[in-house]
């Protein structure tokens, strides 16, 4: 009793012990998610970002994307009714820097893949008013007229295999060469059809 009153009579003392409390609390929650399979393990079927996925991914970070768009469907029914199943920390195993955002201008984007057609994704992304009289959305009509620069293609998934990405030489070595004549649509496109694919969605 008389030790708990010293406490509480004391600011110095109890910051210090409300700083050991929140830390062993943040610690209990956070640490176990290292070691945890369905945190750290990729879910099945997924594979690892093609060369032509990987350009796509990183000019969908060039051009902003992620400022609108978040990939990440909580698991609430509002969501999954609308994107389809919930997002799952293993499909996200090979995305580095992850695209989760918060930013919900446009619609979630995790589950995207496979819901529209390359054509449409090609009208849309040129000027989106085209499919979509009412969006906001600006247009990226240079993506068509851009084609990709693939010099560093190779290191990039290099670096990645070092991170953990589970590509074989003969992969890197035909990266460049199935970059050749592509343009920056195609990479978008490509990506963006494979989002959310790994997970069978409901809806
Ligand atoms: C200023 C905010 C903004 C930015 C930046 C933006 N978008 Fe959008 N996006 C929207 C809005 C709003 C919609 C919904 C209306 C529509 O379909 O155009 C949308 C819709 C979409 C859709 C259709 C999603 C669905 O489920 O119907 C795709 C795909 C998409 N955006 C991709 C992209 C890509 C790729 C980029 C970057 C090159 C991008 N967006 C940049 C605002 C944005």
């Amino acid at each position: 009793m008389l030790k708990h009153e010293a406490i509480e009579k004391n600011i110095g003392l109890m910051m210090i012990m409300i700083v050991l409390v929140i830390s062993v609390g943040g610690l209990v929650q956070i640490v176990p998610l290292y070691f945890m399979h369905s945190t750290t393990e990729p879910v099945e079927g997924l594979e690892p970002y093609s060369p032509l996925r990987l350009t796509g991914r990183d000019i969908y970070v060039r051009e902003g994307c992620y400022l609108c768009h978040s990939q990440m469907i909580r698991p609430f029914r509002a969501e999954t009714e609308r994107y389809g199943h919930y997002s799952l920390a293993g499909e996200f195993v090979y995305d580095r820097p992850f695209q989760w955002g918060s930013k919900r201008t446009g619609p979630d984007l995790h589950r995207v893949g496979g819901r529209y057609s390359d054509e449409w994704h090609r009208v849309h992304l040129i000027d989106p008013r085209d499919v979509v009289p009412e969006s906001i959305m600006p247009g990226y009509p240079w993506l068509e007229t851009t084609e990709i620069d693939n010099t560093d293609i190779a290191r990039k998934m290099q670096v990645l295999k070092t991170l953990g990405a589970p590509y074989t030489e003969q992969q890197i070595s035909e990266a460049k060469k199935q970059l050749e004549g592509k343009t920056e649509m195609d990479a978008v496109i490509a990506y963006l059809q494979g989002l959310g694919t790994a997970v069978k969605s409901r809806r």
